[in-house]
């Protein structure tokens, strides 16, 4: 043979049989991995799937508790709650985020009481609440930052009431961090975390979200606040500012295609980092499956730990019921 091979090197034989592919795997999926959102209605005995995040559902209260338990027998330890708020509730002040007796306010109480060891995080920003769809107060065409950060911080302080164990604030606004932990000190919630929304970028992907809640912008777009998407210094800044300002944990978001910024996040800070793997994400996948055109169980496989190897300590994901399913029958 005339073309000479490099003989002493032989990656192939850590591949060679599923047992030494297994003895040499890097990255290795738990359920305790995972943060499952919910997405909580008004009434009762309600489950109606959400028909762009198809396969998840929203559920009144009621039927939450069931599915909380369900989740923490599978061996997920943390749901992030979201609500969907009744359109007669919405202003532009966030009024109904911070009553306490408020559909977030009464589900984290009624979640810690049926599955009190389940961490319970729960999402911090105006959007769901606002009858513009922005996730902050709106003044002419202006989303103003200090008068939001002020409702944020009492919204993050009747969560803490309420008994939630991490506050995540998704809204981007400057200075929240500083402001929710300063509350939090003051009212004496020395043990409730804040996972940062910290590098969330102005996304596409949030698109079957919006539906989900009926929160999308009733003008604009999210520009102003959310990152750009080809910027990577400014998810650094705003990172190591929220670690600064007293996050416990930070976020990134989108995660597919922001492998990059989790992988530069994980190597900047020494705090947990997760990863958001968005509705439109998820949505992709399971439509693609849906025609045939992907196999669902391992495209779900692999781009979790994708996720996972780029640096995500844990992830927020609408996969996370399916894959402590499957990760359950493995064992
Ligand atoms: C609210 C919020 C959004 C998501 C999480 N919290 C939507 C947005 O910012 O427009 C998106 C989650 C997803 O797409 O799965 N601020």
């Amino acid at each position: 043979m005339g073309i000479e091979i490099n003989t002493m090197k032989r990656p192939r034989i850590l591949r060679r049989s599923s047992a030494i592919r297994s003895m040499v795997e890097e990255t290795r999926l738990s359920a305790a991995d995972f943060i499952a959102p919910l997405f909580i209605v008004e009434g009762e005995n309600k489950e109606e799937e959400i028909s762009a995040i198809p396969g998840y559902y929203r559920r009144s209260l009621d039927k939450t508790l069931g599915e909380v338990e369900t989740l923490y027998q599978l061996g997920i330890r943390s749901v992030l709650v979201f609500i969907k708020c009744p359109d007669g509730l919405k202003d532009n002040a966030g009024t109904e985020a911070v009553n306490p007796e408020g559909l977030m306010q009464r589900s984290i109480r009624a979640i810690k009481s049926a599955v009190p060891n389940m961490c319970i995080m729960s999402d911090v920003a105006l959007d769901p609440y606002s009858s513009f769809g922005h996730d902050g107060i709106v003044e002419g065409s202006r989303i103003v930052n200090d008068p939001t950060v002020e409702v944020l911080a009492r919204m993050a302080l009747s969560h803490a009431e309420a008994g939630v164990d991490f506050i995540a604030p998704s809204d981007m606004m400057d200075g929240r961090i500083a402001a929710i932990r300063k509350i939090l000190e003051e009212n004496h919630y020395h043990e409730t975390g804040i996972m940062s929304y910290s590098a969330k970028y102005a996304s596409c992907f949030y698109g079957p979200f919006r539906h989900a809640l009926d929160s999308a912008p009733g003008f604009g777009d999210k520009k102003t606040y959310q990152m750009n998407p080809a910027n990577r210094l400014s998810a650094k800044r705003e990172v190591l500012l929220d670690v600064e300002e007293g996050a416990d944990i930070v976020m990134v978001k989108p995660a597919m295609s922001y492998l990059d910024i989790i992988r530069e996040t994980k190597d900047a800070v020494q705090i947990p980092v997760s990863a958001y793997h968005v509705s439109g994400e998820y949505a992709m996948i399971k439509a693609a499956a849906q025609k045939g055109w992907i196999e669902e169980r391992e495209a779900m496989f692999e781009s979790t730990i994708s996720i996972k190897r780029a640096g995500a300590d844990l992830i927020a994901s609408y996969f996370a019921k399916s894959i402590a399913l499957e990760l359950n029958k493995e064992n």
